[in-house]
């Protein structure tokens, strides 16, 4: 395992977000879990920026309808694709390279009735375990800033997808490189690392194979969102530290308020990109 991997994994399974919080949660709020509907989890289980409206974003981009089949690189517990399939109707196939987000997303799967439509696989996104040719829509929400090789993730990608299949992803692209000892801390805590600029991922974006369709800057409305994260984040290591269970990880807290001071002061941006296999 390379040491990109090794530092996400152990950085995922310390998130602040996790299915076992997230059902003490839900248990606390309505007594039991009997019957929880995908609507019940989506104020939960989102760990990007943007919530709903992203995902409602990235299927318009991608052109997701009625039974569409789907693959989410880096798909976390799960909760945009219980939303593309329960909301869109699509048949959605996550790749999750941390085990305990596999085994998170699989149980919250199964507890909304969806496993029928949702997967996540454990597997790599630099070398991913579906056939050639096979996905009309790739979506991925903020975590390429984990991969070391973004252009063998886009390869990928561009792999699994029909000829004129999409490609909508969001991710953080510093406008020029980081600092030395910002980029130490964001992948101290943030397990982020290979950052790329809007034009570097355009040109790994071609070189891929892909006809770009649209690159759209989320820098500002980022930076609304993200103050709005490190409260709740915050909020949940109080609420940890309360109830004396393990506040998460250290430096996750340290990296995430630099992080939010750089997107605020525009060093490091976010974008959405949508492309198409031509
Ligand atoms: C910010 S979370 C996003 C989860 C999900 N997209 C969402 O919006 O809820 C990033 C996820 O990427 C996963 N990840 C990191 N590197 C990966 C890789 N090389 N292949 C597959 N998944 C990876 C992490 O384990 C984590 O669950």
């Amino acid at each position: 395992m390379d040491s990109g991997a090794a530092q996400a994994i152990y950085f995922y399974t310390r998130h602040p977000i996790s299915s076992a919080i997230i059902l003490s949660k839900l248990r606390a709020a309505r007594g039991h879990l009997d019957g929880v509907t995908p609507d019940e989890l989506f104020p939960h289980d989102q760990d990007h920026y943007g919530g709903l409206a992203a995902n409602d974003a990235l299927a318009k981009a991608a052109h997701i309808a009625t039974g569409s089949r789907v693959a989410d690189f880096c798909a976390g517990l799960g909760g945009p694709a219980r939303y593309l399939a329960h909301r869109y109707g699509a048949d959605v196939t996550g790749i999750e390279l941390t085990p305990a987000r596999v085994a998170g997303a699989a149980e919250l799967t199964r507890l909304v009735g969806l496993s029928d439509r949702v997967r996540v696989l454990e597997g790599n996104v630099m070398g991913v375990p579906l056939p050639d040719g096979g996905m009309d829509a790739v979506v991925s929400q903020e975590a390429l800033l984990h991969v070391p090789d973004k252009g063998r993730a886009l390869a990928e990608a561009f792999r699994i997808l029909r000829p004129g299949g999409r490609l909508a992803f969001t991710d953080w692209t510093p406008e020029a490189p980081l600092s030395a000892a910002d980029a130490d801390l964001l992948w101290r805590g943030m397990a982020a690392q290979s950052l790329q600029s809007v034009t570097n991922y355009c040109a790994l974006l071609k070189d891929a194979g892909f006809r770009i369709v649209a690159v759209d800057d989320l820098t500002p409305e980022w930076g609304v969102i993200l103050a709005e994260r490190l409260a709740m984040y915050r909020k949940l290591r109080e609420e940890a530290e309360r109830a004396g269970t393990p506040p998460g990880h250290g430096a996750f807290h340290e990296s995430y308020v630099r992080f939010v001071a750089l997107v605020q002061s525009g060093e490091l941006g976010g974008a959405r990109f949508t492309a198409e296999k031509s």
